[in-house]
């Protein structure tokens, strides 16, 4: 008798890809400022969250859609050497917006992105 083995292969959507690439940004961001450097780069195109295509079942719903650009625009304040706040307030701020949608689009991975924030 055939039998039939049929694997499932994980594929990673577009998004979830450059979510995980925005993480590992985040994570070198975060290590230079422990070391007391000040990253200049923004290597990740920011646009990409409003056209990479999602998970099946995950969408951009109205709670994206309100989170999204908040997002952008702290993550890009991170780089920005005119600002006057401080970098690490910087840095915390834009992870606090990854948790912001997190909290209601997508909660599995927010204990690994909380690991971000700089204490
Ligand atoms: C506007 C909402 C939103 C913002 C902002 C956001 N995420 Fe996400 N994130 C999502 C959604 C929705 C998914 C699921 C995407 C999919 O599966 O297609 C996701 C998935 C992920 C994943 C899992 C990827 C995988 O392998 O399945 C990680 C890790 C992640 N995000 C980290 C981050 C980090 C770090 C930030 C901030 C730098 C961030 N996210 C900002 C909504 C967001």
């Amino acid at each position: 008798m055939e039998k039939k083995v049929t694997y499932e292969m994980y594929q990673p959507s577009e998004m979830a890809n450059f979510m995980n690439a925005m993480y590992a940004y985040n994570l070198q961001v975060k290590n230079q400022i422990i070391a007391g450097e000040t990253p200049v780069a923004m290597p990740l195109d920011l646009m990409t969250l409003h056209s990479a295509e999602m998970t099946e079942g995950k969408g951009r719903t109205r709670a994206w859609n309100s989170f999204v650009n908040v997002f952008i625009t702290s993550q890009q304040k991170v780089i920005d050497t005119m600002s006057n706040l401080q970098l690490k307030e910087r840095h915390n701020a834009a992870i606090n917006n990854c948790l912001s949608c997190h909290k209601t689009e997508c909660v599995g991975p927010i204990p690994k992105i909380k690991k971000l924030l700089i204490q």
